[in-house]
């Protein structure tokens, strides 16, 4: 297929793109800048000038593709509506642009907090985050004749390169000279492998039903005092505890997160799509050592 990926430079849309094109599919990636366009040819994929903001350059990419996969998002958490207000007049825009087509649209969503199995729908109304309509309304296109799938990512996405959550814990840790979990530690996150999610990605595209919310998760509930040990124990800082009521002082916008205690499982998706994830688990990917090399940087992604 060609296939038009937003955020082609990003994260896991690059990952994506690299698992596209490794299975014979055409990649036309959006590209806002030279070092993404230089990224996502370097990648070897076509690229599409242009910006999510900018819709004309979103129809132009998608024009005479048979498949969308959207990653791009803005992650700037100081001005989340917004972001989400753009994410959702570009997933809009796609659902308009395959209208009655049959053909694939899948975007990256999350699963933070709010939903365990791929049957858990939150009420947009009572959602902690606007992306949640995005998502109701992508899955309702399924109606339209569109073959729509949403990825749930888990909220970390974890490998060599990481400039997410994880990278940024470490970061924290190195600045304060403590590693740090909220309250008692019993806080749990499910987590992924970047390949795998990637992987999740291909196979949507190429056989989701339409209106399938899928999974990308791996481990369903990996202990923040577990990964808080572990960076501990790599930086040679002590392990604190540290009270709720402090959680956004010391870990500054990650500490809402933090707080959030998550668990979900991919079951239907395993069996669905046949997925199976192949590469380490979040506490086998630490222990390896690549979050912890000098240069590794983390921003606010
Ligand atoms: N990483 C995780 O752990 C995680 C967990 C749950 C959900 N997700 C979701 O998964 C998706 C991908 O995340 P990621 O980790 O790959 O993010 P990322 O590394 O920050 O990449 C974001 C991508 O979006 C592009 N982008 C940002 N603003 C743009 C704009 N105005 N116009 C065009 N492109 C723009 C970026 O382009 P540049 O390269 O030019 O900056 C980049 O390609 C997002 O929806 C994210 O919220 C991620």
């Amino acid at each position: 297929m060609r296939v038009f990926v937003t955020g082609a430079s990003g994260w896991i849309g690059s990952a994506v793109t690299a698992e596209l094109i490794a299975s014979g599919h055409e990649v036309v990636g959006l590209a806002r800048s030279d070092a993404s366009a230089d990224a996502v040819q370097a990648a070897g994929a076509e690229v599409q000038r242009g910006d999510i903001t900018d819709l004309d350059s979103l129809r132009a990419g998608a024009d005479g593709a048979d498949g969308v996969i959207h990653t791009a998002f803005i992650h700037d958490f100081s001005s989340h509506e917004d972001a989400a207000a753009v994410d959702f007049a570009a997933v809009n825009l796609f659902g308009d642009l395959l209208e009655d087509s049959g053909r694939p649209l899948v975007i990256a969503s999350g699963i933070l907090g709010t939903v365990s199995v791929e049957t858990d729908h939150v009420d947009p109304a009572t959602a902690w985050s606007p992306r949640v309509r995005t998502e109701q309304t992508l899955l309702g296109f399924a109606d339209r004749g569109i073959r729509s799938s949403a990825v749930r990512l888990a909220p970390t996405v974890h490998g060599d390169g990481d400039h997410g959550f994880m990278a940024r814990l470490v970061h924290i840790a190195r600045e304060k000279g403590v590693s740090g979990y909220v309250g008692d530690g019993s806080g749990t996150w499910p987590a992924v492998h970047r390949l795998d999610a990637a992987h999740l990605f291909r196979l949507a595209l190429e056989s989701a039903p339409a209106g399938s919310a899928l999974h990308a998760i791996d481990d369903e509930a990996v202990s923040l005092r577990e990964v808080a040990e572990v960076i501990g124990r790599h930086l040679d800082v002590p392990v604190v505890s540290i009270a709720p009521e402090h959680a956004v002082d010391h870990f500054d916008w990650l500490g809402r997160f933090l707080a959030m205690d998550s668990h979900a499982s991919s079951a239907i998706t395993r069996e669905l799509m046949g997925w199976e994830p192949t590469h380490p688990h979040l506490i086998e990917d630490l222990e390896a050592g690549h979050y912890f090399r000098p240069a590794q940087t983390a921003s606010a992604a």
